[in-house]
């Protein structure tokens, strides 16, 4: 049976860090999959992590089983960063833990699925996982252009998938620090997405992984707490992955909100046994180190600073390209307007490769950087190669 299965190409996206790895020239720079890296390049475990950790070695009890929820501690702690004011009132929310964004995700439409939703409307390009959970769920994908050639976001193309959807539609949003694209919603475009959804016609999926990475954990919000403020349905895929700098430790949660105590319960007890279907509880560890810091003061504060540095330094470099304004035929002016890790370049599939094999500059073949792999060290060496493939 198993000899009729067909060989399937590896995630093109984490293949790179392989590839990348794998190339033994010191001024190789990798722009590939979504880390966060310091101004010397690495990606080092949160000192705020180091410390909750130490706490977990002295006082953990216990690694019995939880239950497909995991920790709900660590699901409520992030409720105020998260949610803060917006956070629905009277039972209309709930939550559990996941593995990861990824794990949030897939509950999330699994969910979306289970309820009734054939189709989701998602604008284009995105996370390619987000295509492949969709495949993989058997959930058609209606694809509307996320981006404008001038940078912005197409509020025309959201604004027609939206009225065009028939019964039966979610639509899969980014909450801030769009990927591939940068590209985010204005507040103002969020007021507007938030009163179309207002009438419930369409099912909301936020995800949100990138939160204070974009302006701000506050302004990076604003999206997500406008459109929980609007509508009576909503469901949220949260990473902390990034803002925590867990990524291997697969580290999420997700949130339900329906019109009704009674409804938020029927569903969560629906997450619940997909959960326990799919990977029957999700892993501990990295969930009780933020947990951990979440309930202490000061860690908390050690959290948010280290992630207000990360975000100064992507701006910094968002910034330093946004200057050289061109690479060839590259306008690198739009990546200072735009937010968090990524942006989309101009370049050819070719490109990319000559960028790779002649230059030893990594990326995602549909032109995707992670701005955070550049550092003060190696931006002019990535813009020459750039000018170089392309001028
Ligand atoms: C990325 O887009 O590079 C990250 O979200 C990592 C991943 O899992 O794809």
């Amino acid at each position: 049976m198993l000899d009729k299965l067909e060989e399937q190409s590896p995630d093109a996206l984490l293949a790179l860090i392989k590839l990348f790895n794998a190339d033994d020239r010191d001024d190789k720079i990798d722009l590939g999959v979504g880390v966060y890296r310091t101004k010397d390049g690495d990606t080092p475990v949160f000192d705020a992590i180091k410390g909750a950790e130490r706490r977990l070695v002295e006082t953990q009890d216990s690694k019995s089983y939880l239950g497909p929820e995991g920790d709900m501690r660590f699901v409520g702690g992030l409720i105020p960063h998260v949610f803060a004011d917006a956070e629905p009132a009277d039972g209309r929310m709930d939550g559990m833990q996941t593995p990861g964004g990824t794990g949030a995700v897939r509950l999330a439409l699994a969910l979306a699925k289970q309820a009734g939703v054939t189709r989701v409307l998602m604008g284009t390009p995105s996370w390619p996982n987000h295509a492949q959970i969709l495949a993989d769920l058997d959930l058609e994908l209606v694809g509307f252009d996320h981006a404008n050639a001038d940078g912005s976001a197409n509020m025309d193309a959201l604004r027609n998938a939206l009225s065009s959807a028939d019964g039966h539609a979610a639509v899969l949003l980014h909450g801030c620090c769009h990927n591939p694209t940068g590209v985010d919603y204005t507040h103002a475009e969020w007021d507007e997405i938030a009163a179309l959804l207002a009438d419930g016609a369409v099912l909301p999926i936020i995800d949100i992984a990138y939160q204070g990475l974009g302006d701000g954990m506050d302004e990076d919000a604003y999206g997500l707490r406008t459109v929980t403020n609007a509508v009576d349905e909503l469901l949220v895929a949260y990473s902390c992955d990034k803002n925590f700098g867990l990524y291997r430790d697969r580290v999420g949660a997700f949130y339900v909100i329906t019109g009704s105590e009674a409804a938020t319960k029927r569903a969560i007890s629906n997450a619940a046994a997909l959960a326990r279907a799919n990977w029957s509880m999700p892993p501990d560890h990295g969930g009780a180190a933020v947990r951990v810091i979440l309930e202490d003061a000061a860690l908390t504060q050690q959290w948010l600073d280290e992630v207000a540095d990360m975000r100064s330094r992507i701006r910094r470099v968002r910034a330093r390209l946004a200057e050289a304004g061109t690479a060839g035929s590259v306008d690198l002016a739009p990546l200072g307007r735009q937010k968090g890790m990524f942006a989309m370049l101009p370049v050819s599939k070719d490109q990319v490769q000559q960028l790779r094999e002649d230059h030893g500059v990594y990326m995602a073949g549909s032109g995707r950087i992670n701005v955070a792999g550049l550092t003060m060290q190696n931006i002019d060496t990535f813009t020459d190669a750039l000018a170089k493939v392309t001028g």
